[in-house]
């Protein structure tokens, strides 16, 4: 069971009374649906976990590594191995968990390289990750010397990955909860950074989403958006009519110029444009951690700058802009 006590005296420091009070129902319902189908499969495994905690932590590494193969004894590596693979499919990675390489489909490593210089040193922030996967950004947010990182993501293998991550690392001050944005009280200005990293075309509402953002930012926090993009102009911007790579549930690809003025029209100040970069079949891959199909199965075959339905290919581009103080 994870201690939510030292999160829930956070939130009271920053005045975030609204969501202390919704917060333990949110997680009851939670754990209720963990009760049912695969998601009692996933629990059931979680609490088989070996009973070991690792004193060997490294976050601030492009693998995430807790333990060493030497904790464990052969017999119960290959069990924890067994058991981790039944939490498949690893989509956010890599983590080395004592000498057990998780190959994940993403290398989300390649990611946070690209920002780590660009945003504010995370030096005792209190962080909010939206749609933060099974929590590797989180991790990673923590190794940059965090105070605090809370990750949301309603998707329940996600937390569940994490959690199990978290029992072989021990106590720390990270959170995934199981939850989405839009269940958020509104006006928590609570968070010294909000990052959200690949979420906003998945809303049909991106300028609510943006608007969602800033109102979970303390005055003067900072905003870390990253989102697939299109080359285009000002006022440029993609709807696509059914799916986008293989993907039902894309709603909205702006140009940067157009996602400049959406930041803008929100409120957020001094806005930059740090990276753009086309995802390559090295960044996202399927693996023996990430079976299905994955990027290279989404493009067109004959011309790979097109997805498989003639669409722009996936170019992905990550912006940086404050939340005002006034
Ligand atoms: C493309 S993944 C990005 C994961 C991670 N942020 C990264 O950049 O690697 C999008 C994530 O957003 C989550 N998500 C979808 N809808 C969401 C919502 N309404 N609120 C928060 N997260 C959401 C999904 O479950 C998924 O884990």
């Amino acid at each position: 069971m994870i201690d939510y006590q030292p999160l829930y005296n956070t939130l009271l420091d920053v005045k975030a009374d609204s969501w202390i009070k919704l917060l333990p129902r949110q997680l009851a319902d939670a754990l209720d649906s963990l009760r049912h189908g695969n998601s009692a499969k996933w629990q059931s495994a979680l609490n088989s976990l070996p009973k070991v905690t690792a004193t060997h932590r490294i976050l601030d590494a492009d693998s995430i590594q807790i333990g060493r193969p030497e904790d464990l004894s052969e017999a119960d590596r290959v069990e924890l191995e067994r058991q981790l693979k039944t939490f498949h499919p690893w989509r956010k990675g890599p983590y080395n968990l004592f000498g057990i390489e998780i190959d994940t489909e993403w290398r989300s490593d390649w990611k946070w390289d690209r920002l780590k210089s660009h945003i504010s040193p995370l030096n005792q922030r209190l962080v909010l990750d939206v749609g933060c996967g099974n929590g590797y950004h989180c991790w990673r947010m923590l190794g940059a010397g965090a105070k605090m990182v809370v990750g949301i993501d309603p998707l329940l293998l996600n937390v569940i990955q994490f959690q199990l991550i978290r029992r072989l690392h021990g106590e720390a001050p990270v959170y995934v909860l199981p939850i989405g944005i839009e269940e958020l009280p509104r006006g928590l200005k609570a968070f010294d950074t909000v990052f959200s990293m690949g979420v906003l075309y998945h809303r049909r509402s991106p300028i609510d989403h943006l608007l969602e953002l800033r109102d979970c930012l303390q005055p003067g926090g900072e905003l870390v958006l990253e989102s697939l993009v299109i080359e285009g102009k000002s006022g440029e911007v993609l709807m696509p009519e059914g799916r986008y790579a293989r993907m039902r549930n894309v709603w909205f690809l702006p140009s940067c110029e157009t996602l400049m003025i959406w930041l803008k029209r929100c409120g957020f100040k001094n806005i930059r444009l740090i990276d753009v970069t086309t995802t390559s079949d090295e960044e996202q891959r399927s693996t023996e951690w990430m079976q299905f199909h994955s990027l290279k199965d989404f493009l067109n075959p004959e011309n790979p700058q097109l997805t498989c339905e003639g669409l722009p290919a996936p170019k992905r581009a990550i912006f940086i802009a404050d939340n005002p103080l006034r």
